[in-house]
């Protein structure tokens, strides 16, 4: 039997999150070490195989039928020829590593290939959008882009522009342990910035500002430059009130442990902490101050890996 595979990888955002939902610019970056593989088959008439199995870090999910990925693959099929879908994926859920969009991106992809279509953005990039609404009610696209690109991403309204890095430096994200919930937090934004209109514009204003700073260091510059714009980032999403004990803890114990600069990453309220290291040892020590702290599990991405 003909099986269609595809891919896809986790990210984080560097800067940005809940700003582009607004209109401003994020930048999102791979995580190519926590991968997704999908594979997908016809069925036989009469084959009563579970339709799409997902799996991740060892657990085997069901999928409910208004899921996702359900309303993907329906997309795909025809009267009387059903398709199998299996997802296989590293990434581990609700921690804004962008789980959801890889396993639709990697669905796509095998879908794809089995009916022998061609998978060219940006076609991808728009199914895997609406596999994200219906998780999400209303994505920015970030993560959709962020997890078919094996370069950083400048996104802001759906358009994304793949950066050069010149900078060194080793990336550490820690996982809290605690499921995020950007759902809630991005309600909770809307709601606040309902109330106080200034306060989204400020909000909007300073991380435009942000990353139109954070570029150029990307693109050539030190680590050490790019720390101090993670940090205020932080500032401004726990101003927000979407920061967390634990993960303020995190923040704190990346930088004392000489990381340039940290945050948490995603929605917030849980998920995860992005630190900046300006080189591998101080990302190691980082990494093993974090997991002391707390942080369930830690990964490591250098700036050079991008080029
Ligand atoms: O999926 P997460 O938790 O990385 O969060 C996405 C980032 C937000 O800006 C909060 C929402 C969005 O749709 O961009």
């Amino acid at each position: 039997t003909r099986i269609g595979v595809g891919h896809a990888h986790a990210k984080v955002i560097l800067l940005g999150e809940h700003a582009v939902v607004y209109g401003a610019p994020a930048i999102g970056l791979p995580l190519p070490g926590l991968a997704v593989r999908a594979t997908a088959r016809h069925t036989e008439p009469g084959d009563s195989s579970t339709r799409i199995r997902f799996t991740t870090t060892g657990s085997e999910y069901a999928l409910p039928a208004n899921s996702g990925l359900a309303a993907l693959v329906a997309l795909f099929e025809e009267p009387g020829a059903g398709i199998a879908v299996r997802v296989l994926s590293d990434i581990p859920l609700g921690r804004g590593l962008g789980s959801s969009a890889a396993c639709a991106r990697a669905t796509v992809g095998a879908l794809d290939r089995l009916l022998d279509r061609p998978v060219v953005e940006p076609e991808v990039y728009s199914l895997v959008q609406t596999a994200e609404r219906v998780a999400h009610g209303n994505p920015s696209g970030i993560d959709a882009a962020t997890t078919g690109s094996p370069r950083p991403l400048m996104f802001s309204d759906g358009t994304s522009e793949a950066l050069s890095v010149g900078m060194r430096g080793v990336f550490v994200v820690a996982d809290s342990g605690n499921s995020g919930a950007t759902r809630t937090a991005v309600d909770l934004v809307a709601e606040r910035f309902r109330r106080n209109p200034i306060l989204r514009t400020r909000f909007v204003q300073r991380i435009h500002a942000l990353a139109h700073a954070a570029r150029p260091v990307l693109t050539a510059g030190r680590a050490d430059e790019l720390g101090p714009i993670l940090n205020e980032n932080h500032s401004l999403l726990s101003e927000l009130g979407l920061s967390t004990p634990k993960l303020d803890l995190l923040v704190r114990v990346a930088v004392d442990a000489g990381c340039v600069g940290a945050k948490l990453t995603g929605g917030g309220l849980g998920g995860c902490v992005l630190a900046l290291a300006a080189d591998p040892e101080h990302a190691r020590r980082a990494a093993a101050r974090l997991r002391t702290a707390g942080a369930t599990t830690t990964w490591t991405v250098s700036a050079e890996s991008f080029r």
